[in-house]
């Protein structure tokens, strides 16, 4: 059962569980901003938010980054409703950001199969030729996955999480729940 939060009531009933709450997160941003400030101090930064998933992960962490940096966002679509990744990402919109001689900093909300960040990844070395680019991503999944799938490690993890679907604080099921401030499970 889900504690009363006084801001969305008792409507989230299909949470069945709040896995990280809004003040975990927020410490375990202000950890994240601390390392991801000390490494690109001095460099020129551009931070590409990988959009939606990341909308919510992307305004607390950067709001916590005093660097002169630039921001970019890339819509990509990886899933497709339900809750399996569907192994096809795409890109929807036909414009890359600008990245040439930029150190980059991919943000994501989840590393799952990893299929959606490898994909971008490549698609942003081979076209836009940044000087570096690295990844930050709220949520891994510990899992064990097939060989042969296109998978990238990230440079800075929030939260590992064990393989159950979470939504909230920008994850989405079937496009809803992304506004709620903390992680929590979605009952089967
Ligand atoms: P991957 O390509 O399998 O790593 O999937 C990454 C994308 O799938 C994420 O950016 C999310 O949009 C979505 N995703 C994966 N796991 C979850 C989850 O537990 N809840 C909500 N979305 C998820
Ligand atoms: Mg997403």
């Amino acid at each position: 059962m889900i504690a009363p939060i006084p801001e969305f009531g008792f409507k989230n009933r299909v949470i069945s569980r709040v896995l990280i709450d809004e003040k975990t997160i927020a410490a375990r941003l202000e950890i994240l901003a601390g390392q991801i400030t000390a490494f690109y101090e001095g460099k020129p930064l551009t931070v590409v938010a990988v959009l939606n998933g990341s909308l919510l992960f992307a305004a607390d962490l950067l709001r916590r980054v005093p660097l002169p940096l630039r921001l970019d966002c890339l819509s990509v679509a990886s899933y497709h409703g339900g809750m399996q990744s569907s192994g096809v990402v795409t890109f929807l919109q036909n414009h890359l950001p600008e990245l040439r001689g930029r150190h980059v900093l991919l943000l994501d909300d989840i590393l799952d199969t990893g299929q959606t960040l490898h994909t971008v990844r490549e698609r942003l070395l081979a076209e836009a030729h940044p000087a570096s680019l690295r990844i930050a991503v709220l949520l891994r999944k510990r899992k064990v996955l097939p060989p042969g799938l296109g998978r990238v490690e990230a440079d800075w993890v929030g939260f590992e999480i064990e393989d159950e679907f979470v939504v909230g604080y920008g994850l989405d099921y079937e496009g809803e729940y992304r506004n709620y401030p903390f992680i929590g499970v979605l009952e089967k």
